[in-house]
């Protein structure tokens, strides 16, 4: 799609950097091979709770080869940092089973990793408690839960309940999930006097620069983050993660660049995972399926080194109407790694719970799911009373319930037999807020006709570069081809990182500003450009941050149909179809690979994945993907994408809403659903693997 004008914007366009990625010549953050870089290995805590007493040394240093070995006690000194979770070897505490407590560093990896296993750590180890239950003596409820009020109440819920003419009280279970990328944490470091350059997998170099600065005590324009490339993070690298301070730290105590890769193994205690949850629903309704209250209660954990709240009663709060509703979390800080983001933090899991809760209410009533809902489409924003930018919910159920063929679907489950199988289909809404947040960005002309775009956006396998070259094509009235686009630099102007499915509308709009600028700079000038050209420069702080008074989200819908081996207990998807609506899509063909990226993730996470807490030993077993499950091709069905255009003036010069994540969101809830019209049983706890599904059928037999 290059070479015409205006019309970049929605195009297919190709992703700018897949023929180096597929060749192997894009370079990743520990493939920066600087003359003499060295690597380490991190030592993980042997305990879940407590301090250490001790390190030796001494057998690890007579290994050849090796440089150091940092510990508690002598690693150099960092600035407290706010996130707590990089505080790294300052005080010998041990908050969790994993914490690092001595990093190895020698001149190979191999070396690295025997001499990290030569360290003998002594410990004095402390009673630990990893176990999430409801009504824990230390439950509180947190002030926030993903930047919203952790609890919100409207009209009388309890009594709303106590009144309905129809009640369901429903409790869900989502387990520990993990986020791992294909590419695993690493960040290469490396000092020339008080200058740090870090390459580093992240999903925004701004923050890991302002982050490094504040704990080396730098100033800002003293840290380079280089984040050219990065393998996936779906969460786990939204802020900088112990690699690039452990690096940055080996380096300047080696006087050498130094790479920290973390194997595969240490990522589940390490980055960051997505809390588990308990969640209580209760929903009252009347008679015809008008919900007259609503009540969502999540219990989840957090660490003892820092407060994340998995947010999953939020889309209670955005769905539907309902005269009463109660939206509250409840958290208790364990001796577990701390959770962190996990693409779509809490909508994923709480649309879960309320998808499936609706399902079952639809089910109590005999009214179809998608007609429950559509009874329940709410004029305003439940939580907030604000009229929304937009909502194409009802549009996106009609019109997957249109492809899926689901009109005249047999409603009564367990009923549809072929051999040893039961099939059943299933349907359940997603949401994901759209927003954005303030970036910066240069546009300039260049005296041979083309232009270049820089900021410091990341592109964490999503299409970024491609997609702003189609902003600033649009916008610019030029052919893609002749629009560069520099990104993944922290010398380019300030962006916000890729995440909160806001990459593309905070680093777009100031692209689409700066751009719009120049055109209209270009239009007045005569003659030839000077050999530098000119340049643009926007920023969109005060803007793209700016108050509301509209509520703004994504919709979506998603249709699935499984079949159940009532021998086995093997769980099949056979048909997943996800249509959304999600304001103006800018590239057909990135978005599709976001929806259905989303979707095959949101069916590993009803189908196979799940972390478990060991309570003797308080960490995660499930650490490599032999035994943490991730869906590979012989797991996914037919898979479609679809979507509706909305034409939404409210947010941002694109008219775009985020697409990362809402895939991820309501595909869980459409699978147990149809789990459950194919078997009759109602299954609470995910992931529906085969010893569940055959106890299911074996107990209702
Ligand atoms: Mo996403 S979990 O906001 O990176």
């Amino acid at each position: 799609m290059t070479g015409t004008t205006g019309t970049a914007l929605g195009a297919p366009a190709e992703r700018r950097e897949g023929r180096q990625k597929v060749t192997g010549a894009a370079r990743y953050a520990a493939e920066y091979t600087l003359p003499g870089r060295a690597h380490a290995w991190p030592v993980p805590a042997a305990i879940a709770h407590g301090r250490v007493t001790s390190v030796d040394t001494s057998a690890a240093l007579a290994l050849p080869g090796v440089l150091a070995v940092l510990t508690p006690g002598d690693a150099p000194r960092l600035a407290e940092p706010e996130d707590h979770t990089l505080a790294l070897l300052q005080n010998p505490k041990v908050p969790h089973r994993g914490w690092c407590v001595a990093l190895a560093v020698a001149d190979t990896l191999e070396t690295a990793r025997a001499a990290a296993r030569a360290v003998r750590v002594h410990y004095a180890p402390e009673p630990h408690d990893v176990t999430l239950v409801p009504g824990h003596p230390d439950a509180y409820e947190p002030e926030e839960a993903g930047g919203q009020p952790g609890r919100l109440e409207q009209g009388d819920p309890a009594a709303a309940y106590a009144a309905a003419e129809v009640r369901l009280d429903v409790t869900y279970r989502v387990p520990p999930l993990h986020n791992h990328p294909m590419e695993p944490h690493a960040s290469t470091a490396h000092w020339d006097g008080d200058r740090l350059t870090v390459y580093t997998s992240s999903q925004g170099g701004s923050t890991v620069r302002s982050v490094l600065a504040g704990m080396f005590e730098l100033p800002e324009d003293h840290v380079t983050a280089v984040t050219e490339h990065v393998g996936g993070g779906f969460g786990s690298k939204g802020t900088p993660r112990p690699d690039v301070v452990l690096a940055a730290l080996a380096a300047r105590r080696t006087g050498r660049p130094v790479t920290v890769a973390y194997p595969r193994r240490h990522l589940p205690t390490t980055v960051g995972h997505r809390a588990p949850t308990v969640q209580r629903l209760r929903l009252g309704a009347r008679p015809d399926g008008r919900l007259t209250a609503l009540l969502h209660e999540v219990t989840t954990h957090t660490s003892r080194v820092r407060e994340f709240v998995e947010q999953a009663a939020l889309p209670s709060r955005v769905m539907y109407a309902t005269p009463a509703l109660l939206s509250t979390h409840r958290v208790t800080a364990l001796d577990v790694p701390s959770p962190s983001w996990m693409r779509a933090p809490g909508e994923a899991p709480g649309m879960y719970a309320l998808e499936s809760a609706m399902d079952e209410l639809a089910d109590a009533l005999g009214i179809d799911p998608v007609e429950l809902r559509l009874r329940n489409e709410p004029d305003r924003e439940p939580g907030s009373g604000k009229p929304f930018s937009s909502r194409s919910l009802v549009a996106c159920l009609r019109e997957g319930a249109r492809r899926f063929d689901w009109d005249g679907r047999d409603p009564r489950p367990g009923t549809r037999r072929e051999g040893p199988w039961l099939t059943g289909t299933g349907v359940a809404a997603a949401t994901y807020p759209a927003a954005a947040q303030p970036s910066a960005a240069a546009a300039r002309a260049l005296p041979d006709g083309t232009f270049t775009i820089r900021i410091n956006a990341t592109d964490i396998g999503t299409g970024a570069r491609t997609v702003l070259a189609q902003i600033a094509a649009d916008t610019l009235g030029a052919p893609l081809d002749r629009v560069r686009v520099e990104i993944g630099h922290s010398d380019l102007p300030y962006a916000w990182l890729a995440g909160g499915s806001m990459g593309t509308a905070s680093w777009g709009w100031p692209v689409h500003d700066a751009c719009a600028e120049l055109a209209s700079r270009l239009a007045a000038h005569p003659g030839p450009l000077p050999a530098e050209g000119i340049e643009t420069r926007a920023d969109t702080t005060g803007k793209a941050d700016a108050d509301s008074p509209y509520a703004k989200h994504a919709f979506g819908a998603h249709f699935a149909e499984v079949a159940v081996d009532t021998v086995t207990g093997e769980l099949r998807v056979r048909r997943l179809l996800g249509v959304y609506a999600a304001g103006r899509i800018l590239n057909a063909r990135t978005a599709r690979s976001q929806f259905t990226g989303a979707m095959v993730m949101g069916l590993g996470m009803a189908l196979t994945e799940h972390s478990t807490l060991d309570p003797a030993f308080g960490d995660f077993p499930e650490a490599d993907l032999a035994s943490y499950h991730v869906p590979v091709h012989a797991d996914v069905p037919d898979i479609e994408a679809h979507w509706i255009e909305e034409d939404d003036p409210h947010l941002n010069p694109m008219g775009s809403k985020g697409i990362g994540e809402i895939g991820i969101v309501g595909t869980a809830a459409a699978l147990g659903n149809a789990v459950h019209h194919a078997t009759g049983i109602r299954f609470r706890e995910l992931p529906l693997t085969p010893d569940r599904i055959l106890a299911g059928l074996l107990s209702e037999g």
